[in-house]
């Protein structure tokens, strides 16, 4: 008996001396957080953990120890060092394997700036240069702002946003446009890829019913069960198995095989001649970027539609418009300055992918703002906080103004910090195709219309942590819309 007692005490004794001796010991934060990871994993299951992160930068400032191998940082350094050194910052932690699509890996869920990747050309492999940035490189030309901006797909994402548009106002009274934003980001995602196939969900039953699959479900703490009892998984009970997407699945494994795509389309690309890849790899990248696609667009233009519709900002809504009638349809979107600023602000107070973005420290550890890191830890910044934790920067950070990206004073350090996309190689591949998604809805939409919170409108529309994202709490922001008389143009 008192031997055990002597191997617990020397056991405990052990672990405090290996904690209270780490170089994390210095990092600031709650001192429970050196010991356990108990209180870190307790706010991810109940949905809390970006606040949680967040109350303590502001209790602890821009590093924070959150658990004995976990710190979160705030500052521009850090995001640097973190996401870009070396071009593509350091690498991914295993909690990407949740991304894994079909069960494969995919550019999201490759871990390793290194690793193997199913992409390898020939030549590749003949010059060792096999790496997350040559699968990245592959589909570069696909996003890139030239191929997005080609006729063929904006006149396909501008049918989809009329077609929005004639949703909303065909709808007597108040009109969820919560579900009606994520068909028009389903939809043009998936005519992004699948050109000249696609889906029309904004006017078909059947297509509607794959955005509800992918859209409305709670998985959160099935997939963290997962991530954290990864040999147990097998036996989990059917309830606790992550959502399946059947249609879904079904249709991405139909169009990856699709005879003759067109040519620009990502598919196209993904199935070129020669290319190394299998149909399910093809399908895998698809799906992934179809998942990438839809919640974040569609979040994104919920949110921010959702500001304009306050009574307090209606102001910046009559600004919007004003600058949509003084440019024509010819206009280029990135001339629109009044409209860029909406999205950047929307997307900076509430960024869909707003949690921690986690990588490893590489092997022999490095200095991160001040703190040396030992190798393996878990280090992250998360956009929630990045966009609100200098004050300087971004004074008032809780409220919705626009404007501030507008001014001369600071307009660097605000574009610096500005982290919706993440940054860096490993930063958001289809940003260009969202933006534009964005601009063409919301000029569609707000040249002609109003609009305003429906008296109806009960749902919360707080943000709700999902395993990086987040979505609106209820799922449901229903607004008003009314035709724009002259009259209200002299704002
Ligand atoms: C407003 C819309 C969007 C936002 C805010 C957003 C944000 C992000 C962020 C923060 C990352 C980095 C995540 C990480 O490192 O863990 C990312 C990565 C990525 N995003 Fe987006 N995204 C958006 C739309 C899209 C769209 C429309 C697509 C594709 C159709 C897309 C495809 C991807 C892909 C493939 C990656 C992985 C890149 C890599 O690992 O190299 N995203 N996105």
């Amino acid at each position: 008996m008192w031997s055990l007692w002597l191997s617990s005490i020397l056991l405990v004794g052990l672990y405090l001396f290996k904690r209270l001796s780490s170089p994390l010991a210095k990092v600031p934060g709650p001192w429970y957080t050196n010991l356990t990871s108990f209180c870190l994993k307790y706010h991810e299951f109940t949905a809390t953990r970006r606040l949680f992160v967040h109350r303590l930068h502001k209790k602890y400032g821009p590093v924070v120890r959150l658990a004995p191998n976990e710190v979160s940082f705030a500052s521009l350094d850090a995001i640097r060092e973190i996401y870009a050194s070396g071009g593509s910052g350091y690498d991914k932690t295993e909690y990407y394997d949740l991304f894994r699509q079909y069960g494969i890996k995919t550019m999201f869920s490759t871990l390793e700036k290194q690793e193997i990747s199913a992409y390898i050309t020939i030549e590749a492999i003949a010059t060792n240069d096999v790496q997350h940035s040559h699968r990245k490189r592959e589909l570069a030309d696909r996003y890139a702002m030239s191929n997005i901006v080609r006729d063929k797909h904006v006149s396909a994402i501008k049918e989809r946003a009329q077609a929005f548009v004639s949703r909303c106002a065909a709808i007597e009274g108040s009109v969820n446009v919560y579900s009606l934003l994520h068909c028009y980001a389903l939809d043009g995602v998936t005519n992004f890829m699948f050109s000249p196939g696609g889906l029309k969900s904004l006017d078909n039953t059947k297509d509607y019913e794959m955005m509800e699959e992918l859209t409305y479900h709670q998985s959160l703490q099935k997939n963290l069960l997962y991530y954290y009892l990864p040999r147990l998984a097998p036996y989990f009970p059917s309830c606790l198995h992550p959502r399946p997407a059947p249609r879904a699945n079904a249709y991405v494994l139909q169009m990856a095989g699709q005879q003759h795509p067109e040519a620009h389309s990502l598919v196209a690309r993904l199935t070129r001649k020669g290319s190394p890849l299998s149909h399910m790899q093809v399908a895998a990248e698809c799906k992934d970027h179809m998942a990438a696609g839809i919640d974040t667009t569609g979040d994104a233009l919920c949110f921010l539609m959702w500001e304009l519709s306050q009574p307090q900002n209606l102001q910046f809504q009559d600004r919007l418009h004003k600058e949509l009638l003084s440019t024509s349809d010819d206009t280029p979107l990135d001339k629109m300055s009044y409209l860029d600023a909406v999205i950047k602000e929307a997307l900076r107070c509430a960024p869909p992918i707003p949690m921690s973005i986690p990588r490893y420290v590489p092997s022999g550890g490095r200095t991160i703002d001040g703190y040396f890191i030992p190798e393996n830890t878990i280090v992250s910044c998360q956009p929630y906080t990045v966009h609100r934790f200098n004050e300087e920067v971004f004074p008032e950070p809780d409220r919705f103004n626009p404007e501030r990206w507008l001014e001369e004073k600071g307009f660097n350090d605000r574009n610096r910090l500005f982290f919706a996309f993440g940054t860096g190689g490993r930063g958001c591949t289809g940003k260009n195709l969202a933006m534009v998604e964005m601009k063409i809805l919301l000029r569609e939409l707000y040249s002609r219309f109003r609009s305003s919170v429906a008296p109806d409108m009960t749902a919360s529309m707080d943000l709700d942590d999902q395993i990086i994202s987040a979505r609106p709490k209820d799922q449901i922001c229903k607004l008003n819309f009314a035709v724009r008389g002259d009259d209200v143009d002299t704002a």
